[in-house]
């Protein structure tokens, strides 16, 4: 059977038939702001606080600015990985990345043979518009995909640029055929940017939705994925939020409760205190247009466990 690693994209999983497939090549494409970056260091979070290695390799931001834009998403502890060696980041322009593919690579993954750790790179842009033709651009993220999945599980990210919903150009087209997932990140309407569908273009040997799903932003949790039939409720602007976080809190109570002793040593413990961690940043902030209880079913439903506590 395939193995699948959490996503760590909150209700993300299930639309992937489980997850994504173990040492497999995804690409996220989105706009501007569209979360790629929260995507991809939600996902190598996730594999984090599972024991596994992460590599940030970051082609536009500075790697401060990565962990500050992540402690401002709730995530500060992310720094800790760092200091433990568990997170390294690669810091380097588009060319500066091409020419380490083409010198160093080979050698940067033999030392790395044997880890199973979590691969980012974002974005993936400036590497193919660093070399000339499409033939090139192909032959260097191909040699990339291929070399770099046999350290971990990759994920690229990929600016989209042109009109809406336009993934014709070369610079996505040639890593949307060689990856072997492809979630797309878009803006539903111009008017309001703030409705955004999450869309799985395509993931080989998997059952996946093939729906538009719509996503949210929420600190502490990062991105959340809706199933289709979510619907716009009205806020009640009145929640009383102790009482909200006293509910929450039964229900994370109840959880630990329910999970069975054989299940809970196979969840390191970092798992519960980030569970926690999560749900905390929540009752605080704003649920938006999320039930709380569906919310915290999106959380918990990422570890395979539900509210109910059952199993
Ligand atoms: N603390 C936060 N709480 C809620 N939403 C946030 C928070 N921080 C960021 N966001 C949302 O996340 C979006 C930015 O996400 P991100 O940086 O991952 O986008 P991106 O696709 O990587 O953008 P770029 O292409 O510019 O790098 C913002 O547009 C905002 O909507
Ligand atoms: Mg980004």
């Amino acid at each position: 059977m395939t193995e699948r690693v959490k996503s760590g994209v909150f209700g993300l999983n299930e639309q992937l038939d489980g997850g994504f497939i173990r040492y497999s090549t995804s690409v996220v494409i989105g706009a501007s702001g569209a979360g790629k970056t929260t995507f991809a260091t939600q996902f190598l979070r996730r594999g984090l606080e599972m024991g596994e290695d992460g590599i940030f390799i970051t082609l536009d931001e500075a790697p401060d600015q990565i962990v500050r834009e992540a402690a401002m998403m709730g995530w500060e502890d992310i720094t800790k990985y760092l200091d433990n060696g568990q997170l390294v980041f690669i810091d380097a322009s588009g060319k500066q990345f091409t020419d380490f593919i083409q010198k160093e690579l080979s050698d940067f993954v033999e030392e790395w043979e044997g880890h199973n750790a979590r691969i980012v790179v974002d974005p993936l842009t400036p590497v193919l518009w660093s070399v000339d033709s499409k033939y090139e651009q192909r032959e260097l993220v191909s040699f990339l995909l291929r070399e770099v999945r046999r350290i971990g599980t990759v994920l690229c990210t990929l600016e989209e640029h042109g009109s809406q919903g336009d993934l014709s150009g070369p610079d996505i087209v040639i890593p949307m055929y060689l990856a072997d997932c492809v979630v797309h990140l878009r803006y539903t309407s111009k008017e309001s940017p703030e409705r955004r569908e999450l869309k799985i273009v395509k993931s080989r040997a998997s059952k996946h939705s093939r729906f538009s799903h719509p996503y949210r932003i929420m600190k502490g949790a990062g991105i959340m994925v809706l199933p289709v039939e979510h619907k716009v409720k009205k806020v009640r602007r009145s929640t009383d939020m102790e009482l909200l976080y006293k509910r929450i809190e039964a229900q994370y109570q109840k959880m630990i409760s329910g999970v069975p002793k054989k299940k809970r040593a196979k969840l390191p413990r970092e798992v519960f205190t980030n569970i926690r961690r999560t749900l905390n940043y929540l009752s605080e902030d704003n649920f938006g247009d999320l039930d709380p209880a569906e919310a915290t079913a999106l959380i918990l439903g990422e570890y395979d466990l539900n509210i109910e506590g059952s199993d």
